[in-house]
């Protein structure tokens, strides 16, 4: 699969400037004004009463700020950070290994939990209901239960398949917050955020044009604000100007609505070959030489969320809207 600019996944580039990027306290975290006044109000009573905040899911679509939120918890807590994903957890032993070294009130994060070993996953029950590990000694015969009491923590887990996780573990978390994609508005004010954080010049309309064109996701609001900070620097002044953005992200062939050359491939498609549909997902893979589950996770997500493409139970169709954003005769 080729690297996509506007791609929702993290590159490598990402990862390595995203740590400076994060906002480090919900004061500084822009958006999902649900979430954190939910988490203030928890955050606030815990500390009042002295005990550590509910175990949270946070789940929601790539990049949307569920590893940032993570970290802004565990700060809001004055607490240590512990860091893992479900499948670097290999053995129910790793797990114990960590959950015996963590300190009073830490915050363990579980990245894509929805991807926990079965085995792993059971010994997280007790350990979240009453801070302790049961363990066994010994094999056949004298095998006997010892259980291990464990210092209360929060456990954080994030993923973006909610669907996933088994109910056990979903009905072991008290707060659950679902991220939502951002308003144009609120990207913009990313933009400058991180702008102010690189220490480029953008205009207030710039950073909109650039917001406008990020499908509702930070971190793709990012990634185009760098690739335009490198226009600036070599064919401007080194200000971002709003001709100047509107300029880079033409050459960059990403469109008005953020939609790049692999979405107008498939979209184009659908409707010369097929009429816009309805047409079946292995179909859509076989024209357009992408496998079936590829279109599904990572292409369709937002073209369904902007409406322009529609599931119905006989395949995908293509809605009015995106005939009439690429200039194309509605058909009867
Ligand atoms: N509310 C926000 N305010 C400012 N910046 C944000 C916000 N949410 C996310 N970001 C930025 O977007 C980038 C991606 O966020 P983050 O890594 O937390 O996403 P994620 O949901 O964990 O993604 P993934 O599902 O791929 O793990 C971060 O570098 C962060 O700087
Ligand atoms: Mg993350």
């Amino acid at each position: 699969m080729e690297e996509r600019l506007v791609a929702s996944d993290a590159n490598s580039e990402d990862i390595s400037l995203e740590y400076s990027l994060r906002p480090k306290f919900l004061s500084e975290y822009i958006g999902q004004d649900k979430v954190k006044d939910n988490l203030k109000v928890f955050i606030e009573a815990a500390k009042l009463r002295g005990e550590t905040l509910d175990h949270v899911l946070l789940y929601g679509p790539p990049g949307l700020g569920k590893t940032t939120l993570a970290a802004i918890i565990a700060n809001e807590m004055g607490v240590n950070l512990r860091t893992t994903s479900g499948p670097a957890i290999e053995r129910p032993g790793d797990l114990a290994a960590i959950l015996t070294s963590l300190e009073p009130g830490d915050v363990l994060f579980i990245d894509e939990i929805h991807r926990l070993h079965r085995s792993v996953e059971e010994v997280l029950y007790p350990a979240m209901e009453d801070y302790c590990l049961d363990i066994v000694i010994g094999k056949g015969q004298t095998a006997r239960s010892v259980r291990i009491d464990l210092p209360p923590f929060t456990l954080v887990g994030a993923t973006t398949r909610a669907g996933a996780l088994s109910a056990p573990l979903r009905d072991r978390f008290g707060v659950l917050s679902r991220l939502e994609y951002y308003l144009p508005a609120q990207l913009a004010q990313i933009v400058k955020r991180t702008a102010d954080i690189l220490d480029v010049e953008i205009e207030e309309e710039a950073s909109f044009e650039i917001a406008r064109r990020s499908r509702g996701t930070p971190r793709i609001a990012n990634r185009l604000l760098r690739r335009v900070r490198d226009f600036a620097q070599v064919r401007g002044d080194g200000t971002i100007t709003v001709a100047l953005a509107q300029e880079a992200l033409q050459l960059l062939q990403v469109d008005r609505l953020g939609l790049d050359h692999i979405d107008r491939k498939l979209l184009k498609g659908m409707i010369e070959k097929f009429r816009g549909g309805p047409v079946g997902l292995d179909t859509i893979a076989a024209t357009i030489g992408e496998e079936a589950q590829t279109i599904e996770d990572v292409y369709e997500p937002y073209l369904l969320q902007i409406g322009f493409l529609q599931r119905t139970p006989r395949g995908r169709v293509v809605t009015n809207l995106v005939y009439e954003h690429f200039g194309m005769e509605v058909p009867k």
